[in-house]
């Protein structure tokens, strides 16, 4: 099978692509005929060696993908060839990646593809719909009625961020770096969006929830709790899902006296059974038009180390290039 692939931790252009054995799937594994897979931050953050974990040799890069079974292992229960799937997760703690024209991949970490619902589509909602889905419903426990603010409203993550929010039916506020992206976040669901390039975000945010936000979702790397922790209500809840360097002081006095809480957590900490009940709602918000991906660009899996690096400038550069995710096909 043709694959992308690293030898050692590298930048960018350390990713090769080409032919590499087929995979024979285990007793609990489905061999999947990869259809499409998406980039997300952490692919990068493993091939460049600023994350480490335990990586077969070589490994492939990549976390999600959606495809076809085309076999299964003699334990495999939920899946038989000819199902399509999606999924993450993989690429992670020694699992092997996800950027080939085939995949093994155990059974717990795979979902069924909603009729109607493409590959591109379901590898680019995978990781960042999961995250979302954890965020929101197991950790800040979003209710209808309730306000949130998610930093970068057409983002992998702010943009799933939105529509769900939307669709429990909470208000919504977000950014965007463009008059593009404001407009593709209110598409998504967004009630308001600060173009905070060059608007005042505390104004706008101070308008739209007067009494304060109930949830705060943050995207940015070098969040500031001092900013956030002055925005939220009494019993505010804040998300904090990025910045593995960064150390913002928090505010204590503010922050307790208004019973405020911060959840932090990696979406790939989340056992198997938690990841399967995100997945089952993403497939019906899917199914039922209220989720859909928000797809930058379509490319070739061969052009894995160009995809990397447009998406490293974009994590690490900020350089805002992107609206949505990068899917690649093989
Ligand atoms: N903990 C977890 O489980 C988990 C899971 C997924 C992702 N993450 C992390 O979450 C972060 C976001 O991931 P992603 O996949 O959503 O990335 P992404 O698709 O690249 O989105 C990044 C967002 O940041 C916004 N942004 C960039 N510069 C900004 C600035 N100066 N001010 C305000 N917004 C700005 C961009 O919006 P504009 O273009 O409009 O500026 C964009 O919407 C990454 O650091 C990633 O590693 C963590």
């Amino acid at each position: 099978m043709k694959a992308a692939y690293i030898h050692q931790p590298g930048p960018p252009e350390s990713i090769l692509y080409g032919d590499l054995p087929d995979p024979t799937p285990g007793p609990q594994q489905v061999l999947v005929r990869v259809g499409a897979v998406a980039v997300n931050p952490i692919d990068t953050y493993i091939r460049s060696g600023m994350v480490q974990m335990p990586l077969p040799t070589p490994y492939i890069v990549g976390c999600d993908l959606a495809g076809t079974v085309i076999d299964v292992g003699p334990g495999v229960t939920l899946f038989k060839p000819g199902d399509r799937v999606w999924g993450s997760n993989q690429g992670l703690k020694g699992r092997q990646g996800t950027f080939a024209q085939l995949a093994a991949v155990d059974q717990q970490w795979l979902y069924p593809t909603p009729e109607g619902v493409s590959d591109r589509e379901a590898a680019a909602v995978a990781l960042v719909g999961i995250t979302a889905h954890l965020g929101l419903l197991r950790d800040a426990q979003l209710k209808a009625g309730e306000s949130l603010l998610v930093r970068g409203g057409t983002g992998g993550v702010g943009s799933c961020v939105v529509q769900m929010a939307h669709t429990i039916g909470a208000r919504v506020i977000t950014t965007a770096g463009s008059p593009e992206k404001a407009q593709a976040a209110s598409r998504l669901g967004a009630d308001a969006v600060v173009s905070y390039r060059s608007e005042d975000v505390d104004e706008a945010i101070r308008r739209f929830a007067p009494g304060g936000l109930d949830v705060w979702w943050e995207t940015l790397r070098e969040p500031s709790l001092e900013q956030i922790v002055g925005h939220m209500a009494l019993g505010g809840r804040i998300v904090i899902m990025a910045g593995r360097e960064a150390r913002p002081v928090l505010p204590i006095g503010p922050f307790y006296t208004k019973d405020q809480r911060i959840f932090g957590f990696a979406m790939f900490n989340a056992a198997p059974d938690q990841q399967r009940r995100a997945a089952a709602d993403i497939n019906r918000w899917l199914a039922e038009g209220k989720l859909r991906a928000k797809i930058d660009r379509v490319m070739r899996l061969s052009e894995a180390a160009a995809a990397h690096r447009l998406q490293e400038e974009n994590t690490l550069l900020m350089k805002s290039t992107l609206s949505g995710k990068i899917v690649l096909e093989p």
